[in-house]
């Protein structure tokens, strides 16, 4: 199933210069494309209604703290079963739990610095995307 996708590369990936290594990876999967790309520090605004559902949580300050406190790379990807696939890739929010082979567990240590986010459903990949690429929408 032909489906789209909102990738964040998070603000450590930026910083730690990984954003190539982890787009390469998302590329190489065979009839998956880029069809937007932006590189930004996203408005905290735009952060809280991205991430409007954990308001509230422990960890919710901590997100948006780590998610402003530099830019990040907005994306989206197209391609056959491109929402469980990216999150396949990304690995378990915790990079401990994270498997080898994939993002988190090749390159993160901590949850709050998980490198990754990626939509988890057709419903989120459509709102995320009019958050972060409206013109696409
Ligand atoms: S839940 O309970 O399953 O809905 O939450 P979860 O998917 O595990 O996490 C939601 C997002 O919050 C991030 N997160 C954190 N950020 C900072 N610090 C801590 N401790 C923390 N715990 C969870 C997690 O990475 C998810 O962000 P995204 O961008 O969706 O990966």
């Amino acid at each position: 199933m032909t489906q789209r996708t909102l990738v964040l590369l998070k603000p450590d990936a930026v910083r730690r210069g990984l954003a190539g290594e982890i787009i390469s990876r998302i590329e190489r999967k065979a009839g998956w494309r880029l069809s937007a790309l932006e590189l930004r520090t996203f408005e905290r605004e735009t952060l809280e209604t991205h991430y409007a559902e954990h308001l509230g949580r422990p960890f919710y300050e901590p997100l948006l703290e780590f998610m402003t406190s530099g830019p990040s790379i907005a994306l989206i990807v197209e391609g056959e079963n491109v929402i469980p696939g990216v999150r396949a890739l990304a690995g378990a929010t915790d990079p401990l739990v994270a498997g080898p082979g994939t993002i988190r567990g090749d390159f993160a240590t901590i949850t709050r610095e998980n490198l990754i986010h990626a939509s988890d459903s057709e419903a989120s990949a459509e709102r995320e995307i009019k958050i972060f690429f409206p013109a696409h929408a």
